[in-house]
């Protein structure tokens, strides 16, 4: 056979001698015709090479690691479309019971045998769904009381996760935002407060907060809920953003009270793919009862027996993630999470240690309540150092990790930080060599004469476009009298 053949590409072919691999990758219009596999296969895994690999990445708060069997599973459940409830409606029956062991780790206080709850594509799902119910149920009160219902508002930090912006423009409702400061680095409950009003539909405080990493005092804002209502007649209610706390509070923290202990928190949603140790798309919202549910929004149906309430954004999504989520909790148990926790959380207070031993550095807290921590430049050394963390997370990407550098919401926002997310996965001895990279890069970057064009930037207040998604864009404060976050990160 000529050469030609083979360099078209057959059974018999070298990949890397075919003429696809001469060519460019199609960016336009579908080829003409098709490649063997094994060079698709190529092409495509090549173009995802020079990525970091998803371990090193210390950005995101999303599962990177699951064992082999997890693996197996979600492999071979990757056909099955969740939505197809009368073709796999064990995968239904899979999700309810998901949904009934989470809310019973939220301590609920639902009699029923089926819990009310719903799966989520994440929590950014989840906290829509709670969001709207929340706009519902005060939309229908309204209504029954002929009290007007077109200016809704809800009130949250200015360290809201992006979804929050989402869930206000989509659904045209304001948001108002208590900003952070430095007295006050988490949500300040009497400044809450003092933003609801009768068109108030929700506070929604965050356990594991993106930005800091801290958690809301939802305790506290409760009794003041309880309070306002008590004087106004209002009923305000709470939904916990618990995105990372929600899989984190129940096994570390069991004592503090941020769930359904506290009478004014209707709803709560996660994300099953952060904590909850599901690889991603995964999301769960609760609720304290079905009453708290508006039927608008949601439907009941019976699968073998059980009573399963079907609510969502998305129809057609994948099965997989349940499977995972289900074998967690059987694999693990308990006990099983509480270690993997745990020890995440060593791990985060050694790296929070070692990082504040550091001359050039100083942690944001002395706290560490969740696997994740932030901390800055000392201002001394700020006012003289010829880099910044901008430049440090350069340094350590040449090494593989993800450390990524990004300023805090209004108020703070000429304060530069860095984040550090321990996941499972994270071992003490990949901390050490983190641990070792930074080292080396701030004895390389201390040594510069001249300050990097990163530094020039930062003193004049310029900062390089924002890599990291947590907040929103100029758009989220929509009371025109509060300050603009404009410095907000939006990917
Ligand atoms: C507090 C908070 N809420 C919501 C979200 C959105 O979560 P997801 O990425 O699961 O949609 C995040 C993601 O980091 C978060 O940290």
């Amino acid at each position: 056979m000529k050469d030609n053949n083979f360099r078209e590409g057959d059974a018999r072919s070298n990949v890397f001698a075919t003429d696809v691999m001469l060519n460019p990758a199609p960016i336009d219009r579908i080829p003409d015709g098709p490649t063997t596999p094994q060079v698709a296969y190529q092409m495509v895994k090549d173009e995802t090479f020079p990525q970091t690999q998803p371990r090193l990445n210390l950005a995101t708060f999303v599962t990177t690691y699951m064992d082999e069997y997890a693996t197996r599973l979600m492999n071979e459940a990757i056909n099955v479309n969740y939505i197809d409830e009368t073709e796999y409606p064990r995968v239904a029956l899979m999700a309810q019971k998901c949904v009934n062991i989470i809310a019973n780790l939220w301590n609920t206080p639902e009699a029923s045998r089926w819990k009310t709850g719903a799966v989520g594509i994440g929590s950014s799902e989840a906290c829509m769904l709670g969001g709207v119910a929340a706009w519902l149920r005060w939309k229908n009160r309204r209504k029954a009381q002929n009290k007007p219902y077109d200016k809704p508002n809800f009130v949250i930090t200015s360290a809201f996760q992006v979804v929050w912006e989402k869930f206000s423009q989509l659904w045209q409702i304001e948001m108002r935002t208590v900003p952070l400061t430095k007295e006050h680095p988490t949500l300040d409950p009497a400044e809450a407060m003092k933003l609801c009003d009768e068109n108030t539909i929700c506070i929604v405080p965050i356990t594991g907060v993106t930005w800091t990493g801290m958690n809301d005092d939802v305790e506290t804002l409760d009794k003041m809920v309880t309070d306002y209502n008590k004087r106004t007649g209002n009923e305000l209610c709470i939904h916990v953003d618990a995105a990372s706390g929600g899989f984190i509070m129940p096994f570390l923290s069991p004592n503090v009270k941020w769930d359904f202990r506290l009478n004014n928190v209707l709803s709560i949603s996660t994300s099953g793919h952060k904590f909850g140790l599901v690889y991603p798309g995964l999301g769960w919202v609760i609720w304290r009862d079905k009453k708290y549910l508006p039927s608008d929004m949601s439907f009941s149906v019976n699968y073998l027996g059980a009573d399963i309430t079907q609510v969502g954004l998305n129809f057609s999504r994948p099965a997989a993630q349940i499977l995972g989520q289900y074998y967690q909790f059987i694999r693990l148990g308990f006990q099983g999470y509480k270690t993997i926790q745990q020890n995440c959380m060593d791990i985060t207070k050694y790296l929070h240690d070692e990082i504040g031993k550091m001359p050039q550095f100083q942690n944001y807290s002395n706290n560490v309540v969740n696997p994740l921590f932030i901390w800055m430049l000392k201002p001394e050394y700020d006012k003289v150092s010829n880099w910044t963390l901008y430049d440090l997370q350069y340094k350590l990407q040449q090494n593989g990790w993800m450390v990524p550098a990004y300023t805090l919401p209004m108020n703070m926002e000429n304060t530069v930080v860095m984040r550090i997310v321990c996941r499972q996965g994270f071992s003490r001895d990949m901390a050490d060599m983190l641990l070792n990279d930074i080292k080396m890069a701030v004895q390389e970057l201390d040594k510069l004469e001249y300050p990097t064009q990163l530094r020039i930037g930062v003193n004049k207040n310029e900062h390089p476009k924002p890599k990291f998604n947590h907040g929103g864009t100029h758009h989220c404060c929509n009371d025109k009298n509060q300050k603009c976050c404009n410095n907000q990160t939006n990917k």
